[in-house]
């Protein structure tokens, strides 16, 4: 993990952090992982990268593989949103997050994690953090459970109203 850095992207990360989320979803067999244009994934990236304020950060790590250069390894979305319960304020969303097969296990997902926790402290208005995944998805499971964080008890329903 020495060699492995975290921080929030900006304007010069933009082409490769496209890149990953082309690989995540192009490696996603589960049926709600659509398959975007890289046309659409850019132009969420530059939203983002560019409103930080008010949309939210991407947070990506990189891997040093010489002296001059730092592959991107992978990344996670931290988006701002509102909530009224259990008090009215800011909640922060981690919709997305990704690291890629060759250096799995290392903690690189379990550092993305921890990275967005100091994100949403350091904005200062942030309550809580919720994200979800599949239900068979026991790897990002274990991942989360090793950093002590406990599943809630809700239950997530969407209407997709792209049908
Ligand atoms: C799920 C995913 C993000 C995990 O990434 P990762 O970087 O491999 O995760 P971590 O290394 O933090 O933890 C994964 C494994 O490494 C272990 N690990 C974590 N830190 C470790 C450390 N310091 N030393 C040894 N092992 C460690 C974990 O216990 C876990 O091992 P296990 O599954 O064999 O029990 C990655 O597999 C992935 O991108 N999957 C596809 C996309 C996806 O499913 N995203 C989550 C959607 S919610």
């Amino acid at each position: 993990m020495s060699s492995i850095t975290i921080r929030v992207a900006n304007e010069s990360d933009i082409d490769e952090l496209v890149l990953l989320m082309r690989a995540y979803c192009d490696s996603s067999d589960e049926p709600h992982v659509a398959k975007p244009s890289s046309e659409s994934l850019l132009t969420l990236c530059r939203t983002i990268v560019e409103n930080p304020k008010d949309e939210g950060v991407y947070l990506v790590a990189r891997q040093s593989i010489n002296d001059n250069h730092r592959v991107m390894i992978g990344f996670a979305s931290l988006f701002w949103t509102w909530t009224f319960l259990p008090y009215p304020g800011r909640q922060a969303l981690i919709n997305d997050l990704y690291v890629t097969p060759a250096v799995r296990g290392l903690g690189v997902a379990g550092s993305l994690i921890r990275a967005c926790e100091d994100q949403a402290r350091q904005r200062g208005d942030i309550r809580s953090i919720i994200w979800q995944t599949a239900l068979e998805n026991v790897s990002a499971q274990k991942v989360y459970e090793r950093l002590g964080i406990i599943p809630s008890k809700c239950v997530d329903y969407e209407i997709n109203l792209l049908k």
